[in-house]
């Protein structure tokens, strides 16, 4: 199911000499060096300048000291895209990037060789599985040679192993829903999680009977498709954390709204990538199990369909969680906060350090921030909670917090029942967190990933289609916070 990284990299001062070359340098170091034609492509901020045959500049402009350094690793990131595309263009099959970064310390060089990599092998993702002549729509770009490349091959190796994780999860969200039912999607987990040694457990429709999760179980009423809730776990021997780390994605394979009906287009039409959520922290863990972090984590993904049936689940109705909690359901199309709601209480026999969850939970978060930021909630201390908006910035998945005010929660009290899955017109990305809150009893983090899961076009490296938002920055937090410490 998973189209693995195909660009090869290969760390080599030695080169045949007829090959593509790319030197990448900032636009300062070229100056000294450049005749008038360059230096006036330099003045127009050109970023890919042809230096004759076969020899082009990549140019990064933005100055250290006159920005964060995070922004000159996305400056390398997109300049690694505009690469890509231009190697993909010309059918070049092998190039060679030339790193001459004078001018920058010793680690930022480094960084800025991991971020212009990352770029080029995001950039060079295509999904092609469904195309009856596949060869013709991947990318020409098979090879890149890094020279002057100053991270060591173990360093690059642990990078390729988040970003395949990445690649895992665009293409799971990719898949259309009439392969992707929630017993597809949890079978390949299964397979996965086989691969990169991570426990896998699968609870079938009677064993989330047995659980009482009473949310998946309404959802999945309307569907032909039997659900799952996914157990992933990674508990290696010489972890650092004694609680695990709990992660927490919503798996609804499509959302039609139930017979809260979406109307199509630009509403049901994409709602294939509603088990984005679920995905990214499948691979998260994944990640973190290839790279083999010493850290206990744990990833759950509750996982059906959403759809008008014979038996759906009604608005009106109101279901009892296993905690005793009751609900009303007002809005069948409010069903991500629904099934999290059971993992939620799952997650509490693990006495987790924090729970993290990804969801694709409402269309009020992707008005918020668009495809460029996530919204995240937090209960964690202040200390850590900035780390994670750091780490936002560092790998450019950027997240705006949100609070979690008591007056919210007066939104969702419910007249027959403890509390209801909407609440009124305003601050629907709030209100839905608020709903989660009820279900938390440890330190928590809730990213809504509606706007930026899934992209109407291609925006630098990240394709049209699922994204695999996410993983990179979590993954960082997580090996910095309590690994690297
Ligand atoms: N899956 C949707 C949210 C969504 C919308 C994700 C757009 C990505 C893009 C979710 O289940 C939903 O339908 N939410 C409703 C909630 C409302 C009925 C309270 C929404 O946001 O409109
Ligand atoms: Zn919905
Ligand atoms: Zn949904």
């Amino acid at each position: 199911m998973s189209s693995r990284i195909q660009l090869g990299l290969e760390i080599n001062d030695s080169f045949q000499e007829s090959l593509p070359v790319f030197k990448v340098a900032h636009a300062n170091t070229l100056k000294g060096e450049a005749n008038e034609y360059i230096k006036n492509a330099l003045d127009r901020k050109v970023k890919l300048i042809p230096a004759g045959h076969n020899q082009w500049f990549a140019v990064l402009y933005r100055d250290k000291g006159e920005n964060e350094f995070y922004v000159i690793k996305e400056e390398a990131r997109r300049l690694a895209s505009k690469v890509e595309s231009l190697a993909d263009e010309l059918k070049l099959d092998t190039i060679v990037t030339d790193f001459d970064l004078r001018g920058f310390t010793e680690s930022q060089v480094k960084d800025i060789q991991l971020s212009f990599v990352e770029g080029l092998v995001l950039s060079n993702y295509r999904f092609v599985k469904y195309k009856s002549k596949p060869e013709k729509h991947i990318s020409a770009l098979k090879k890149a040679i890094l020279k002057g490349f100053n991270v060591s091959e173990a360093e690059l190796d642990q990078l390729l192993n988040v970003l395949e994780s990445v690649y895992y999860v665009r293409d799971l969200v990719n898949e259309p829903p009439n392969v992707l039912t929630a017993e597809a999607m949890a079978r390949s987990f299964y397979e996965t999680g086989q691969e990169v040694g991570v426990k896998v457990t699968i609870l079938d429709k009677s064993a989330i009977e047995k659980e009482k999760m009473a949310g998946l179980l309404a959802v999945n009423r309307g569907s032909a498709f039997p659900p799952t809730f996914t157990i992933m776990e990674y508990m290696p021997d010489n972890a650092v954390n004694e609680k695990p780390i709990v992660l927490v994605g919503k798996g609804i394979v499509f959302d039609t709204g139930g017979v809260s009906l979406k109307s199509t287009p630009n509403n049901m039409d994409w709602m294939k990538m509603d088990m984005g959520g679920g995905a990214t922290v499948a691979g998260i863990i994944e990640a973190i199990a290839r790279n083999k972090l010493p850290l206990k984590v744990v990833a759950l993904i509750p996982a059906t369909d959403n759809r008008p049936g014979p038996a759906s689940y009604l608005p009106d109705d109101v279901i009892e969680y296993s905690d005793g909690t009751t609900v009303e359901v007002l809005n069948t199309d409010a069903e991500g906060r629904l099934i999290l709601a059971d993992a939620l209480i799952y997650a509490r026999r693990y006495d987790p350090l924090m729970v993290i969850d990804f969801a694709t939970l409402t269309g009020s978060a992707m008005r918020a921030t668009g495809p460029y930021a996530a919204v995240m909630f937090s209960t964690l201390d202040r200390d850590k909670t900035q780390k994670i908006l750091q780490e936002g910035f560092e790998t450019y998945e950027r997240m705006v917090e949100f609070p979690l005010w008591e007056e919210y929660g007066e939104d969702i009290k419910s007249t027959v029942a403890d509390i209801k899955n909407i609440g009124g017109p305003y601050a629907g990305a709030i209100i839905a967190a608020k709903f989660l809150q009820n279900f938390v009893k440890y330190p928590w983090v809730h990213v809504d990933i509606a706007g930026t899961a899934f992209l109407d076009r291609k925006m630098y490296y990240l394709p049209k289609g699922g994204t695999g938002w996410g993983v990179r920055m979590i993954y960082s937090f997580l090996k910095k916070e309590f690994v690297e410490k």
